[in-house]
Parts: C-alpha cells; structure tokens; sequence
C-alpha cells in the first residue's frame, strides 16, 4: 500500500505522522517560507491572519467608499511579492521646488497623486508644471508585527545625529503621533515608509486605506480632493465617510487587513548565520545602517509569536542622508536628501530595487551590485559604497551570496521558492559529507548547522517538500528519506526506491506513467534532471520512447 500525504505550500509545522518519533528527537523547526504566517500562532489568530489576509487583496466596490481618487481598488494589487511583500509598482509624488526646499503644489494637502478616478471628471492630474515630479516603489509589510514591537530605545540606541563617532553615517530618528493615539501621547519612533513617516502599522492600513485607496475610515476620515477641489469633491463623493463600516465588536477593514500585516512571518534566511558574506557586509560598513539584529519587546500586551524575539531585518528603520540618491521630498521632519534604511530580509526577491526602482533586471548580483553603486556620492552610503567597490571579485562574490541567503528558503537549492525534486538531488550530493560550512551550498540543506547534512535534516526536507510523500515500501518512512539515508537503492536516480520496483518513465514519481511524465520530457527536452529518465545526461528522444512504451500504472 502506498502512503500519500500533501504538504500544502508555506506550511511549516507538518508533521508526517510516520516519522514522528524522529522527529520528536530534534527541537530544530522549519522556518516560515516567505509570505507566510508566523510560527506559533493560535487558532483564533490564524484565523485573523487569514480573514485579513482575503481582505487584504479583495477589490473595495465604489458603493464601499472606494475613490472617489484612488491608486488601485485594494492592498494586495501593489504589495504582490509575495502578498504583503514588495512590489513593481510605484506611486509618483509631486510638488513645487523652492530654493532646494520641497513645498507641496498650491492648493494641495499632500504630495501622493491618485493615478485612478471614479469618473474622468473627478479625475487628479499630475500638473504639469510641478517641478518636482518622483517615484516611489511599494516596500512590503513582512513581519511587521515584530517591527512594530522593536522597542523606541533600540532605535535610539543606533542614532548618532551629529555623527560624533566621525565614520560618516549618522542616521536618526524620526518622530511621529500615530493617528490612533490619544491627544497627547508621546511621540513614537516612525519606522514605516521611504521616509519612516509612519510608527504603528494600524496607522499605515489607515493611511494607505485613505490614500491609495479613497477608503476614508475612523483614524483618516477625510477624503482628498482631486487636485485639492473640494467643489469637485463634494459631487464626486458619493460615499458618506468615514466609509470603513465597523462591525459589532467595532473591527473595520482597517483592523483587519493590520492583523494579516502583523501576523506575517519574517522572511526566511538560509544559512542563518556565519557567511563569510556577512563578515564582508559588516566589514565594508553595510551593518551601519543595515543592523542585522533586534529584540521585540517584552510587554505582556504582546502575543507569544510576538513578544521577546529576536528578529534579524538588517535595517536601523532610521534616516539617513543619502545625497543624490534621495527623493527630493520632505515628509513630516524627514528631510528631502533623507531616505529611511530599508530592510534586506528577503531582499534575493526584490525587483527592483531602491525607492526609485533604478536598480532592475538582470540578475541577482547585477541588481545589488547597481543598488549597492547608488549609495555614492555625496550621502552617508558613499564610504562603505566605495569600501565595497574595493573589495576583491572573490570577496564580491561572497557579500552577494550572503545576500542571497536572505529570503532563501530551507533546502531550496535552486532559489524558486518551491522545495521539490530538483532540491532532492541537490541534498543526496549533500548527505554526510562532513565538510559543510555556512559558505558551501550545502548550508542550504543543514538546517541545525551541524556541520554536516544527517537524518535529522532530512527529516526536516520531508516536512518542507512541496510535493506528494510517497511510502511505496510501506517501512513506515518517506521514499525520499529511505533513499537519502541509503535503507533504500535508488540506483537510476530517479527519487524512487528501486524495492519499489522499477518505473523508469515516471519522471513525475506519483506511479502511473500519464500526460503528467509527457508533460515533464517535453518541458525538460535538452536539459537534465527528472526529464531525463534513463539518466544519460540529456533528456531525448530516448526518454520520451521509454514514457510512451511505459504507459499506465506502474508495476
Ligand atoms: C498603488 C500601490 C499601493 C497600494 C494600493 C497600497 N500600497 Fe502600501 N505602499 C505602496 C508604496 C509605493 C509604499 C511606499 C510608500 C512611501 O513610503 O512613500 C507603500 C508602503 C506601505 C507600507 C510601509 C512598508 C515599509 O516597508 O515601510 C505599508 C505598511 C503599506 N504600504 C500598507 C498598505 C496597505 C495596508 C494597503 C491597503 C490599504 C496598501 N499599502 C496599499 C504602494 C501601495
Ligand atoms: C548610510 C546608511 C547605509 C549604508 C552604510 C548602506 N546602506 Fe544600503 N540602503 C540605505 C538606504 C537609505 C537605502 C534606500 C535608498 C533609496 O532607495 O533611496 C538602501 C538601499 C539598499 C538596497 C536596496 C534595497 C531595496 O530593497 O531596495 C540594498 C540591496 C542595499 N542598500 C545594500 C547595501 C549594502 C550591501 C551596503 C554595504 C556595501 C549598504 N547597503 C550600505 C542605507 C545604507
């Protein structure tokens, strides 16, 4: 009989019910694939998580209160890498420069444009005759709950507004009321946007709910006007505001869609330490505004997934001078050559990059190498753009791969974010090698950083693959850890145990030679790996004969 169990995508606490009792051997867990839930929630906050997740990207109608100027109809349209993440599009500012200085248009309350309109007649126009004219890319939302929770001293701690200790980064804080807070409070330390114009992430969903949305809701209950005509306003806005509709219990959209925000996961980092790439990326100054390392608060308000954490964003969420680089656009007290750090967890999955998103395209390495070049001339980035600059190939090539661990998930070889069969073979070559160290690939795999890819690893590659788990010798463990740890053959390298008997032509590993194993010679024709049946190197005609005189169900 065989056994077949689904791991659904980004899950990470799967327990393959047959290998339990190795399991309960190690404490190691998985951690949360990119765009994924924190560990650790419970039931009712998974559940939060995903009714704000599902509000998060549904379109708002315009008899909701959508417009009547709008950017897009919902969170999810511009924050799409993953959802909560980064994203491609941008939103443009504009204004009037006055000797060096920003000043908003005449006439307008704020800087944003809407792009979108109700109607043509409501519509807001860029004019032309704004001087300053900028764009600005959607940064992501991921684990803000935890950047939330980073107490106001630790960003203190990193100010050094007069650049005292003289090496040319200053950074400092920028102070800010969250819309919520009561007439009075203290200020809090921004930490949200290109400017960290924003502290708290219910007053960003306020924010943005408002702005690129025209959902008016309790904390930004008044709508913009087109081009600041409140006359064309009045007709255009047929929504009485706030528009937001609370529920019994007094929870809007607003208070939704922050829950989804504040219940993703960090990005995963792989290895998660000790890259010589990382003692580079400390060495040429990086770690000076991309601080690695903070620890969430301990106030008993806070959830468990939450509270007391460490979390590794490498970012200050302060404000720098960044000369030429910058935007041009005061915010608040953020000045107009200020940008705000932004963080670099997951940063292998942004394109582009920079708030202006000149660094696109290409490859990996291209684009921080382009983003990293932007840090010169004339701002607090040039020394250590310049330190990197100087490094040698060799020393390049491991800061770039210390990058590209972040955001990598556990065991994904190949990079795609899906831990399949490809990956599989990567961690054969990888089992009990005894020579891995977070600088070899094979740090991928060796989630214990043990030193060396074992049984408990695998164990773990079991609950992280993204495909079906076969147990085709019915011993009580998956096929792919029997072949990995060796208690079975698998001779021809196809992922399945040869005890299982043989079944050369199918490539797919779900035992019926169908359309599916068709599919996978075609899309692999030319190319190695799982296409390639009979193991000769190149997946060919000879292949596709063994698929088609293999047809049906396996012996
Ligand atoms: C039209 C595209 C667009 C839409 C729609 C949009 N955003 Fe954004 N988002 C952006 C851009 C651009 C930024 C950077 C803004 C800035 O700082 O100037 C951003 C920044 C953010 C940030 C701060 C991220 C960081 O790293 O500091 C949060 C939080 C956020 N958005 C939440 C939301 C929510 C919640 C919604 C839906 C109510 C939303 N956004 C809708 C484009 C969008
Ligand atoms: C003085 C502070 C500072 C230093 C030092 C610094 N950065 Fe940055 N970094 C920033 C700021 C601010 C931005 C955003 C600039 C913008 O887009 O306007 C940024 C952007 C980036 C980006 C683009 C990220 C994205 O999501 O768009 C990368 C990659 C990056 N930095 C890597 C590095 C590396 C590598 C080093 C060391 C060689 C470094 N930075 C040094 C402040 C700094």
């Amino acid at each position: 009989m065989k056994q077949a169990i689904f791991n659904s995508f980004g899950t990470t606490i799967i327990v393959f019910a047959l290998c339990q009792s190795a399991l309960a051997q190690q404490s190691v867990t998985l951690q949360p694939r990119i765009g994924a839930k924190l560990n650790g929630l419970t039931a009712s906050q998974i559940e939060r998580f995903e009714t704000g997740k599902v509000l998060y990207s549904r379109p708002v109608a315009i008899e909701e209160g959508l417009g009547p100027i709008l950017n897009k109809s919902n969170c999810g349209s511009c924050h799409s890498n993953p959802l909560g993440g980064w994203g491609a599009i941008s939103v443009t500012r504009f204004g009037m420069e006055n000797k060096g200085a920003f000043e908003l248009y005449p006439g307008e309350s704020q800087s944003l444009a809407q792009s979108l309109a109700n109607s043509s007649f409501c519509a807001e126009l860029v004019p032309a005759d704004a001087t300053i004219v900028r764009i600005r890319l959607t940064n992501s939302s991921m684990a803000f709950g935890l950047v939330e929770a980073i107490p106001d001293v630790q960003l203190t701690a990193n100010e050094d507004p007069l650049d005292i200790n003289g090496d040319g980064v200053s950074g400092r804080v920028h102070w800010v009321t969250p819309l919520e807070a009561a007439p009075g409070s203290p200020l809090r330390a921004g930490r949200f946007g290109w400017k960290a114009q924003i502290a708290t992430v219910l007053s960003f969903s306020s924010d943005a709910s408002r702005n690129e949305m025209g959902l008016t809701n309790r904390f930004s209950p008044i709508e913009n006007a087109p081009n600041g005509d409140n006359a064309r306003l009045t007709i255009c806005d047929e929504v009485a505001d706030p528009e937001d509709v609370v529920d019994a219990n007094g929870v809007g959209f607003i208070d939704r869609i922050t829950d989804f925000q504040r219940y993703l996961a960090p990005p995963p980092q792989t290895p998660k330490s000790g890259m010589d790439g990382e003692l580079l990326f400390e060495q040429v100054g990086c770690a000076k505004c991309h601080v690695s390392q903070f620890t969430t608060s301990t106030a008993s308000s806070l959830e468990d997934s939450i509270r007391s954490k460490t979390i590794r964003p490498y970012c200050d969420f302060l404000l720098h001078d960044m000369g030429l680089l910058a935007d041009g656009i005061s915010d608040g007290n953020a000045g107009e050559a200020e940008m705000r750090t932004p963080t670099l967890w997951g940063v292998r999955r942004r394109d582009p990059m920079l708030h202006n998103g000149s660094a696109a395209g290409g490859s990996f390495t291209a684009r921080v190498t382009a983003a990293i070049a932007a840090h010169g001339p004339f701002g607090e980035g040039a020394t250590s753009a310049a330190a990197f600059a100087a490094l040698s190939a060799v020393e390049k090539t491991k800061l770039v791969k210390f990058l590209d661990s972040l955001g990598r998930a556990e065991f994904d070889f190949d990079g795609d974010n899906i831990v399949d069969i490809l990956d599989f073979f990567a961690l054969r070559t990888c089992i009990d090698q005894g020579k891995t160290n977070p600088n070899n690939d094979c740090a991928i795999a060796d989630i214990d950083q043990n030193g060396v890819v074992n049984s408990i690893d695998v164990d773990l590659f079991v609950q992280a693959f993204n495909g079906e788990i076969l147990d085709c010798n019915n011993n009580g463990f998956a096929d792919l850890r029997d072949i990995a740890l060796g208690v079975s053959q698998d001779a021809n390298n196809d992922g399945i145990p040869d005890d299982c008997g043989s079944c050369q032509a199918d490539a797919s590993g779900d035992q019926t030679v169908n359309g599916v194993d068709l599919a996978i010679i075609l899309s692999g024709w030319a190319g190695s790996g799982p296409s390639d049946v009979d193991q000769s190197g190149v997946t060919d005609g000879i292949d596709l004969a063994i698929v088609l005189s293999g047809w049906g169900a396996c012996p």
